[in-house]
């Protein structure tokens, strides 16, 4: 939804001081425009619900892995949870010094596990006994402590493709492993295993079943007091629009207060961080009446923002220029992409508009352009962040080109 940072101001949408226009006016369509300084007021009210906690925020760099905003973030004091080779190159190259990066997946490969013993990462999250003993092999790495991933067996309230701590899900182990493990911890006498990690998924809409999982690994913790961290992941959910009733972050972090103020603790929020700081820029390519309904085809669709295909996610689309809701009608807004899944918008109240006119899709900034694929052959947009200044902007990655779809591929 509109904020302090992306908000309409002199009749059109604006991303801190710059109108969103003049970026297209030099990128083009479709485009992520990113508010660095939304960012880290976002950043910065995580910390501060959590200020009663001795807790150290890592960013999750899968909701949003754009080098210049992680080098924000970073310099701000974030510390980065990475899930893979590719996300800690890029959180070292952010800046992030390897004792504050969490590295985390299920399904790590070795050659990633040897990186991050090397490297020196903080905090390895290990979802895996056969992770457990070769990490114990390779010695386990002086700088490096072991967190273990505990599934709790609970059912977050969250979208079925998010939610990862119930007992079907392939996330972590449950208290029992992880209670043997602990009573056998002579056999991984090379690691240093201090903490326990929990996530239950992501966008939470109550907050009982975190309450749940964290009371279940509380009571590990109090049999086997070398687990003195507890890191609960991430999961804060973000407003995408008025209609939902969403546990808001000072409620969320309250709640968890009388049980967590007397341990350390680690923090990954992604979309909390980031959602609310970016949006999607599309250009309408033509207008189209049928059957009754008035179809808006754009020039971005799942190929850019997949959320809507995939979770049924519901994001506000606005016209660049404000407009009154008493013009609007219902439109459905929708993408070039042979799919029918391809719709960005289901009767989004929108003004008459026509070909060439600008549209931005609000929350894009999490889970956006790191899911954006090649599907259609279709080059990636370019990511313009518009800096903490709030004036300064730049071209942070460039819209891929018809030569990158080719790259790597050959004819025989
Ligand atoms: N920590 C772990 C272990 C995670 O698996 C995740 C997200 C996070 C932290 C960050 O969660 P957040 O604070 O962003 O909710 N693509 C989906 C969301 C997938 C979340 C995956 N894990 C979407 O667009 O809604």
């Amino acid at each position: 939804m509109l904020n302090d940072s992306l908000r309409f101001h002199d009749g059109q949408l604006f991303c801190d001081s710059l109108p969103v226009s003049r970026i297209v006016d030099r990128c083009g369509t479709p485009v992520y425009v990113y508010s660095a300084a939304r960012a880290l007021v976002n950043l910065r009210r995580i910390a501060s619900a959590f200020a009663w906690a001795d807790a150290r925020l890592h960013y999750s760099v899968k909701a949003n892995a754009n080098l210049t905003l992680l080098r924000c973030l970073v310099q701000a004091g974030a510390g980065l949870d990475v899930v893979s080779l590719g996300e800690m190159q890029r959180a070292l190259l952010a800046g992030a010094a390897p004792g504050n990066i969490v590295f985390a997946g299920v399904g790590k490969t070795r050659e990633e596990l040897d990186q991050a013993l090397q490297q020196g990462v903080g905090w390895i999250n290990v979802e895996n006994l056969a992770e457990l003993e070769y990490l114990n092999r390779q010695g386990g790495g002086a700088a490096t402590k072991i967190a273990l991933r505990l599934n709790p067996e609970v059912m977050a309230c969250a979208h079925r493709h998010v939610a990862t701590g119930h007992g079907a899900a392939k996330f972590g182990l449950t208290a029992s492993v992880i209670q043997n493990t602990l009573a056998s911890r002579h056999l991984y006498s090379g690691l240093h295993v201090a903490g326990l990690h929990l996530h239950i998924g992501s966008q939470l809409g109550d907050l009982e079943p975190s309450r749940q999982a964290i009371r279940q690994a509380l009571g590990l913790m109090e049999r086997w007091p070398q687990l003195r961290t507890l890191n609960i992941g991430g999961g804060f959910p973000v407003a995408y629009d008025t209609r939902t009733e969403l546990p808001d972050l000072p409620s969320f972090a309250q709640t968890l207060r009388p049980m967590l103020s007397d341990r350390p603790l680690l923090l990954e929020p992604g979309r909390a961080v980031v959602a609310d700081a970016g949006v999607l820029v599309m250009r309408v390519l033509y207008v189209k009446e049928q059957a009754g309904q008035r179809f808006i085809i754009t020039d971005a669709g799942m190929s850019e923002l997949i959320r809507p295909a995939l979770y049924q996610a519901q994001h506000v689309i606005v016209p660049l220029i404000e407009h009154e809701a008493g013009d609007c009608a219902p439109a459905q807004v929708v993408g070039p992409i042979c799919e029918s899944a391809d719709q960005l918008g289901h009767n989004v109240p929108l003004p008459p508009l026509r070909p060439g006119d600008l549209l931005a899709v609000l929350d894009a900034g999490a889970y956006g352009m790191v899911m954006a694929s090649n599907y259609n052959q279709r080059p990636r947009p370019p990511e313009v962040v518009v800096m903490p200044d709030g004036k300064t902007w730049h071209v942070a990655r460039e819209r891929e080109t018809q030569e990158d779809l080719l790259r790597g591929e050959r004819l025989f």
